[in-house]
């Protein structure tokens, strides 16, 4: 991607935008993924410029944990904490009533706990993640204990989907969650009761979590063009 790729610019700009609404003092939930990573980079400035003092982050991954202390911002766990002021978290798919489909980097299961946690759960988007209908672009993912991953995917048909095992890139074999589990994607051909979905699924023994967080989201700010023009606007 280069500097000029709007898909970038919009990332960056609504993760920008949602680092603004961090407060000192506040418990930050970390979230993952590539518009995530612009939010963590510009709390981390933030900090650095002493604009924003005094805030611990909750990290939903690996790859928060290691952007956090890449940008020096100290970070603490749920043992330790009471509340989280403020998450911010990225999503596949977005309905026009903020349900989402989550889970593209593999880490659904942990973001849905803290984001779940926030007080206030801010998701950043681009455009292009807006959708009618969650299904309509992007396979649920649902994290699976190893030894249960062939009657999990039975389950999943019986449901009506048509699961496939997430497979590594640059890596031989499955892709392997933080916690040590696997994934399986689903596509469904249309998913008409979100919240129903969401607990039938999760209900299959040796599943973890999936990926619909349903009515979880309190603010979706969504990074667009308008005009050539880079916008956030909240949904
Ligand atoms: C991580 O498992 C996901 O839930 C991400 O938050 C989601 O895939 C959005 O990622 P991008 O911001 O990279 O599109």
């Amino acid at each position: 991607m280069t500097a000029e790729d709007p898909i970038k610019v919009m990332k960056q700009k609504v993760g920008e935008a949602a680092a603004a609404r961090v407060q000192s003092g506040s418990i930050v939930g970390l979230g993952t993924g590539s518009t995530t990573a612009y939010a963590i980079q510009a709390i981390g400035d933030r900090l650095k410029s002493g604009d924003l003092k005094d805030i611990k982050g909750i990290p939903t991954s690996f790859q928060a944990t290691v952007l956090a202390k890449e940008y020096g911002i100290p970070l603490t766990t749920l043992d330790e904490v009471d509340r989280i002021d403020i998450a911010i978290d990225g999503a596949d798919e977005v309905d026009p009533q903020r349900n989402l489909i989550k889970g593209g980097g593999a880490a659904h299961t942990r973001e849905k706990i803290v984001d779940a946690l926030a007080v206030q759960f801010v998701v950043v988007v681009d455009s292009g993640k807006l959708v009618d209908k969650l299904g309509s672009t992007f396979l649920l993912p649902v994290e699976v204990l190893p030894m249960a991953v062939t009657p999990v995917m039975r389950m999943l048909e019986k449901l009506g989907g048509k699961p496939q095992l997430r497979m590594g890139v640059k890596k031989a074999g499955p892709v392997v969650s933080d916690q040590g589990n696997l994934i399986v994607d689903v596509k469904f051909d249309s998913i008409d009761d979100p919240e129903a979905l969401e607990k039938t699924i999760n209900n299959i023994p040796g599943v973890l979590d999936n990926g619909l967080f349903v009515g979880l989201a309190d603010v979706v700010l969504v990074g667009d063009i308008q005009d050539g023009q880079p916008v956030v606007r909240e949904v």
